[in-house]
């Protein structure tokens, strides 16, 4: 869905409580509620004055010059993706074309999630972690700093992981291995599966 402004807090696709016990509700609450509402917020604020800025798109405002808008609108982008690949615990299950394709960039599965949870956790400070596609079609792992995003460097994201510790500190404190290992099993693979179509 294209989004422009004024830019709203879409509700999330599920109960607050839905990911528990992998993502407690007090963390889901607070991280959508509070943390994306103000990157909603303060993107507003940034392009309030700003009337060209307003007919862009979200995707258009992600390589923005203005580092308020630029920050703001990956905070906005990013959570939209985050919240709307998660599912239940057990609920996901990687389909045989998604498959396939992580066989065939990453050799196994298996692999696949290694690289991607070191790639998580070897993000030093606040970022995310991501899936894409890049552009000859094959799959990558990487991570950005922030709020960056992938589309801006021409990579299409399929799945992202939250590794600032507002995603993950009330249940896992210090410990975001523990967070990145648990976060597969609420990944919504059909998500992913639609986003790489
Ligand atoms: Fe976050």
């Amino acid at each position: 869905m294209i989004k422009t402004y004024p830019y709203l807090l879409d509700t999330l696709p599920y109960a607050y409580d839905a990911l528990e016990p992998v993502m407690d509700k007090e963390t889901v609450m607070i991280h959508h509620d509070k943390h994306h509402q103000t990157y909603v917020d303060n993107l507003n604020k940034a392009l309030a004055e700003n009337e060209q800025l307003q007919v862009k798109t979200l995707e258009e405002l992600l390589s923005s010059e203005l580092p308020a808008v630029k920050n703001n609108a990956g905070g906005v982008w990013n959570h939209d993706f985050y919240w709307e690949e998660m599912t239940t615990p057990g609920e996901g299950h990687i389909g045989e074309s998604l498959m396939r394709e992580l066989e065939k960039s990453f050799e196994s599965v298996e692999e696949f999630m290694k690289i991607f949870e070191a790639t998580a956790l070897g993000r030093f400070g606040s970022g995310w972690g991501w899936l894409v596609q890049n552009k000859e079609g094959g799959l990558e792992v990487l991570s950005t700093a922030n709020q960056d995003n992938p589309l801006v460097d021409g990579f299409k994201p399929l799945l992202a992981i939250d590794v600032w510790e507002h995603a993950y500190y009330l249940k896992y404190k210090n410990k975001r291995a523990d967070y990145v290992k648990a976060f597969w099993e609420i990944v919504n693979w059909d998500k992913v599966e639609e986003r790489l179509k």
